[in-house]
């Protein structure tokens, strides 16, 4: 952002002083404003708006007071060019108008109707700063987030930390927009959940710690310099679960398996690097391995369609495209006859046969004990990757195992069926 300013020359200036229950909508022009929250609202979320915030009308964003409660002024930036890997918006003008009288009793409460929780302005403790990026809705992910939240709570952390939690459901320039927003905002440290948001916020900053959660590989993603000494300003927890154990999965519950298929986005370094491995241990077994990729979730059911004709069982990594389309998945599977071995204990609660996954809840506990070292001094820097390996458990879906007339081995005895 341009330090500074301002220059109002060609620009336009907006206010709002909105209290919270006053449910007016104010006309923002156009997404990419940058907002600064004044008056009694200075703790409120700043940031630059985003589709998030905005209602979109007749082509226009009409700014949701919901989201940012209490008095803001929003300026007028430039718009981001549309396609992603174009360059990133940048602050045009920046001017800051005077506080807004607007301040009403109540106007900087927390509001229930926005996942963002805002601090109480009246109260004069300091709290931490916390932005959670998620790149699509699928129920790993959610249950990480849930795993953090509990993390912070049993670990004291709950009133000391505010948290500002995005989803950019499954598009990639939303999700620069909010790494944009973390960084106006000064976030203390950010939760990115799944590989492809550590991506994009570590592509925008190298100062804010960033916490990967569910990042199956950091060196394959490029975020770290090594697992043991990550060298920069991101660390994190990694789901990955060991490869054998997958393996086995495909073997012992398809003994008469020639050809396994795998589906997934070949844009998601998780996927590309688990299945890297997985087809070299399934080739050193003298299996044959055939690809079916996707570029986003609309591609999943005739990608799995096509798959399914040209092998013996499925696999499909621990993957946010697949994960967030398992249902469909999970029918032509069905359909087909065609079982499919899945990278986490969701994608089998979606009808997947079975996974040797690790626990997504425990994950973001562990994810949470890394934010707050981080909040207490520590640097990810020297921070070593942390993986749940040896904690990972088989989950088998009983239904599907009886739909396939797949007796389950003795080896797994101790699976949990879902
Ligand atoms: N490991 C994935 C990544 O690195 C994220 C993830 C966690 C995931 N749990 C999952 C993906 C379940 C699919 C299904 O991005």
């Amino acid at each position: 952002m341009v330090g500074g300013l301002p220059s109002v020359k060609g620009n336009w200036v907006k206010r709002f002083g909105v209290p919270p229950k006053v449910r007016r909508t104010g006309d923002l022009g156009q997404e990419g404003a940058d907002v600064r929250c004044v008056g009694a609202n200075k703790g409120g979320t700043a940031g630059i708006i985003s589709s998030l915030d905005c209602k979109r009308s007749k082509g226009r964003f009409y700014f949701v007071p919901a989201a940012r409660p209490g008095p803001c002024v929003a300026t007028q930036v430039r718009r981001k060019e549309t396609a992603m890997g174009q360059k990133r918006n940048r602050v045009l003008a920046l001017a800051l108008a005077a506080a807004l009288v607007l301040a009403m009793a109540g106007c900087a409460q927390k509001n229930s109707n926005t996942n963002t929780t805002n601090s109480n302005a009246n109260t004069s403790t300091k709290k931490y700063k916390i932005g959670i990026i998620q790149p699509i809705e699928h129920p790993s992910l959610d249950t990480i987030y849930k795993g953090f939240q509990d993390g912070l709570k049993e670990q004291g952390y709950g009133d000391k930390v505010t948290l500002d939690f995005q989803n950019a459901q499954g598009d990639q320039s939303t999700m620069n927009t909010i790494a944009q927003r973390f960084i106006s905002n000064k976030d203390d440290v950010v939760l990115a959940i799944a590989t492809p948001a550590a991506q994009a916020m570590a592509a925008q900053t190298t100062t804010i710690p960033i916490v990967g959660a569910a990042v199956t590989s950091f060196t394959a993603a490029g975020l770290v310099k090594s697992d043991a000494a990550p060298g920069g300003n991101v660390t994190g927890v990694s789901d990955a679960a060991p490869v054998d154990a997958q393996v086995g999965l495909i073997t012992n519950l398809v003994p008469t398996a020639k050809t396994v298929g795998f589906l997934y986005n070949s844009g998601e370094a998780n996927s590309v690097a688990q299945v890297a491995q997985i087809k070299a241990a399934l080739k050193a077994k003298g299996l044959a391995t055939v690809d079916q990729t996707v570029t986003n979730t609309n591609d999943v059911q005739q990608a799995t369609q096509a798959l399914a004709q040209k092998c013996d069982i499925m696999y499909s990594p621990t993957d946010n495209t697949v994960a967030s389309a398992m249902p469909t998945v999970a029918q032509v599977s069905n359909t087909a006859k065609i079982p499919i071995i899945v990278g986490a204990d969701s994608m089998v609660s979606d009808g997947g046969l079975a996974t040797a996954g690790v626990d997504y809840l425990q994950l973001g506990k562990n994810a949470a004990t890394m934010a707050i070292k981080i909040l207490e001094g520590s640097k990810p820097a020297t921070m070593p990757i942390e993986t749940m390996t040896k904690d990972y458990q088989i989950y088998i879906n009983k239904k599907e195992a009886d739909l396939f007339g797949i007796t389950i081995p003795a080896v797994y005895k101790d699976a949990k069926l879902l």
